[in-house]
Order: structure tokens, then C-alpha cells, then sequence
């Protein structure tokens, strides 16, 4: 039976990302949205959840929850507006942030990409050239100097939603789609981390530096069907282990066969993790389409029968277990950097919690090393290519009014930590459900 206790030296804490919840800056995402590129129409970031003059009383959140670690990011567009000159007043944001969290003892964990660009960056030094990976050592450099040794950094988030969605799919910025020229960037992305990661030792020398990196679980959308299952094998090797294995090899190999194979040695790159991120979701079925112009049909099933979640995903804690049993192979330690759910009504997020939470002690007690766990999110915010339609928060935010409430699992995650043990949702009591349906 699996322990239900909480190691002592486990972490909890939640996450954000700087645009996601501040908006209001002139990056990629903010063009993207002017030219009607979301799923949604007509909808903008804006200011975001109007964290910028609400930061405060958002770290009030969480420390009410009393989590031990904040993963926030800073915002490269307001950092560096034009490329090489920096606003210190935005950088100092950040900097106040990883003072307030320490003055509370709380762990600051600071993402230095994730995902949104300086306008420029695209223009002058984009992905696919070696130029990238200075600029990004320039930007690194200046942010690290600022913050200086906090706990640990994330030098890039899921590089390869970057990669796939900016580079193969056209679907996020900068809207390629080019096999060819995506090969590079991820080359480029790496080889960014590992500048990233010489900066850091060389100026915060006690902070423990990782990636966060997206997995997903595969499964063949006809088990009886060969090339459903060739199919999950290919894009298990290119989405989840490409970028981990460039990174502990200094070798980078994509291949799709028949179609596709870059290789390019970065060795640069190797033992640049002292821990590994990883952002988990939700498991994918794959179906082969040979005729269809992207030749892969990608099928969220409701295999557990919980229902899809609210954005339409599988809620599958098995695939946690499974990615975390994988990855240990790497013999680095394990932070899971995200994971959460959509839940519009407040209503399933506990039970969520509970199972994979779950699925992840299940894992250490087989001898995984895990050392913290991250929800996304604290609060509700900006969800990319959705707007503000889904709902990620602990802390339930009305868009209008931008009042923040507790949602039921706030109250169940706080008392998790403060019981370290996996309680059942139904055994803890909290207020009533107070998260209002969407707008
Ligand atoms: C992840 C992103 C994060 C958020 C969640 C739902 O892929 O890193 O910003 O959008 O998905």
C-alpha cells in the first residue's frame, strides 16, 4: 500500500507566469491576440488578472495556503523593450517579489521564459539563430544579477509547446510552420538553457537549476493497429524525451521516419540539470490519418469516465505515475513544476489534487526522487489560445470585479500541507463552494 504521508523535505507551492496574469506589455502574444489568432475572438490578455497592483495581496493567497515555494516568471518584453536596454523599475518588480517571499520564508523559484517574447526578438534574433542563445544570456544575465541566489531557476518553460506550436503547428507565435527551422530553434533553445545555466552558476552559484518540461502521455487510439502504436512511439520520442535526452547527452536527434531527422551535437548542454521540471496534464490518444494533411489525429478519450475536464482533456493521475517512473531514469531529482485542472464550477479540482498526488507517492515509495510539487495555478488567468475561458486557480478570480476567492481545493491544500499526509477530500471540511460560473 502506498505510504500516504508527506516526506518530510517534500515542497509544495503553486505557480503562475508573469503574462498570464499581468498582461498589459507590447510582446509576441499581445500581436498575436490584435490578429484575431486565438481560438477565441476578440478577446485580449489586457491586464491580465490586474496582478501588477495586486501582487501583494496575491502573495497574501498564498501564503494563507502555506505553501513553501512560489514558481513565478518575469516578463522578457518588459524587462528588455528594446534589445540590450533594460528597464530596471520592471525588473525590480521581480526583484520585490523574491524579497517578499523571503521575508516569509517562502521558496522563490523564478522562470525565466515562459513563452511570451520581446517583439523584437523574432525580428532581430529569433529561435532559429545562433543569435538567440547570446540574447538570451544577455536577458539571463541581467535578471540573475538582479534577483541573485534564490532556491532555484527555471531557465525555460515546456520548450517544446514552444516549439511544436510556434515552429510545426503555426498555432502560437511566431506562427511557422517549417520542420526544418524548428530543428534549429530547438537546438538553440538548448543550447539558450545551457547559457542560461552558465550565468547562473556564475552568479547565484547556490541555486539549483532546471527546465520545465511538458509530458504527455500517449496511447494508440486503435491498440489493434500497428501504426497507431508506431505512431505514439514517434511522438513520444520527439515530444517527451528529445529535449531531456539533448540535455543529458549534449546530442540532439528528432526523427520522424520517413519524414524527418536533424541531429546536432550540443555538448554544451550536458549536466545543465540539477533537476528535472515536469509539467504534466493530461494523456492523448493518436490515430494515423495517412491522407489528411497533418497525418496525426489527436483524441482526448474519457477512458477513466470522470468526465473530460472543463478545456476538454482526460484527467488520467496514471500517466503522473508513469512520466515520473520514466524520468527517474535521468538519476536527477524530479520537481513536478505544474499540473492542475480546468474546473470551472470549483468542484472537481480536490479530487484532482488527491489522485495525483496520489499517482506521485505512489512513485516515491517505488523509489522515485521527488522533491516538489507545484499546482498550476494560484490564481485563475489568461489561458493562452482560450482567453479567459478556463478556469486553472486555487484562488477563483471574477474577471470583472477581479475579487479573488478561495475555491474548495485551497482549503484542501492547505490542510494538506499542514497535515503533510494525502487526506481524502471528503474527510476534509471547508467553507461551501463559492467559485462562480464563468462570465
Ligand atoms: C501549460 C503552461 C501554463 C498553462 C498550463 C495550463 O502548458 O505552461 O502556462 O497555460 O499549461
Amino acid at each position: 500500500m502506498t505510504e500516504l504521508k508527506f516526506p518530510e523535505k517534500l515542497i509544495f507551492g503553486a505557480a503562475t507566469s508573469a503574462y498570464q496574469i499581468e498582461g498589459a506589455v507590447d510582446n509576441d502574444w499581445v500581436a498575436w491576440e490584435r490578429a484575431q489568432r486565438l481560438k477565441v475572438k476578440d478577446v485580449y490578455c489586457g491586464d491580465g488578472i490586474d496582478h501588477l497592483s495586486r501582487w501583494r495581496e496575491d502573495l497574501g493567497l498564498l501564503f494563507e495556503l502555506g505553501a513553501q515555494a512560489y514558481r513565478y516568471s518575469v516578463e522578457w518584453s518588459r524587462i528588455e523593450p528594446r534589445p540590450g536596454e533594460f528597464d530596471d523599475d520592471a525588473l525590480w518588480h521581480y526583484v520585490r517579489i523574491a524579497e517578499a517571499l523571503r521575508a516569509r520564508g517562502v521558496l522563490p523559484v523564478v522562470t525565466l521564459h515562459h513563452f511570451t517574447h520581446p517583439r523584437w526578438f523574432h525580428e532581430k534574433t529569433p529561435w532559429e539563430s545562433p543569435a538567440s542563445v547570446d540574447a538570451f544570456a544577455r536577458f539571463a544575465r541581467r535578471v540573475v544579477s538582479a534577483i541573485g541566489a534564490v532556491p532555484a531557476y527555471v531557465t525555460l518553460n515546456e520548450p517544446n509547446v514552444v516549439l511544436n506550436g510556434g515552429f510545426l503547428a503555426a498555432a502560437i507565435p511566431p506562427g511557422r510552420a517549417d520542420l526544418k527551422a524548428m530543428g534549429k530553434a530547438c537546438a538553440n533553445m538548448i543550447r539558450a538553457h545551457a547559457a542560461a545555466h552558465a550565468v547562473i552558476r556564475e552568479l547565484a552559484p547556490t541555486a539549483r537549476i532546471g527546465l520545465a518540461h511538458n509530458v504527455l502521455h500517449f496511447a494508440p487510439a486503435r491498440p489493434y493497429f500497428p501504426p497507431d502504436r508506431l505512431l505514439v512511439r514517434v511522438a513520444h520520442r520527439m515530444w517527451n524525451d528529445a529535449i531531456p535526452d539533448a540535455i543529458a547527452h549534449g546530442e540532439l536527434e528528432m526523427h520522424i521516419p520517413f519524414v524527418y531527422r536533424h541531429r546536432e551535437r550540443i555538448p554544451e548542454a550536458k549536466g545543465t540539470l540539477d533537476f528535472l521540471g515536469l509539467n504534466y496534464y493530461t494523456r492523448v490518444h493518436l490515430a494515423l490519418k495517412l491522407l489528411a494533411k497533418v497525418p496525426c489525429e489527436l483524441r482526448y478519450l474519457d477512458t477513466t469516465r470522470k468526465g473530460l475536464t472543463d478545456i476538454g482533456w482526460e484527467d488520467y493521475p496514471e500517466g503522473l505515475y508513469r512520466h515520473l517512473k520514466d524520468f527517474a531514469r535521468y538519476g536527477l531529482p524530479i520537481w513536478i513544476t505544474e499540473n492542475g485542472i480546468d474546473d470551472r464550477a470549483g468542484n472537481r479540482r480536490s479530487q484532482f489534487l488527491y489522485e495525483h498526488l496520489h499517482a506521485m507517492l505512489r512513485a516515491m515509495a517505488e523509489g522515485v526522487n521527488v522533491e516538489a510539487y507545484l499546482h498550476w495555478s494560484l490564481l485563475d488567468n489568461f489561458e493562452w489560445l482560450e482567453g479567459y475561458g478556463p478556469r486553472f486557480g486555487l484562488y477563483h478570480v471574477d474577471f470583472q470585479t477581479r475579487v479573488r476567492t478561495a475555491t474548495p481545493a485551497a482549503n484542501y491544500l492547505r490542510r494538506l500541507i499542514q497535515a503533510r499526509r494525502l487526506l481524502e477530500p471528503g474527510a476534509v471540511l471547508g467553507p461551501p463552494a463559492v467559485a462562480a460560473a464563468s462570465p
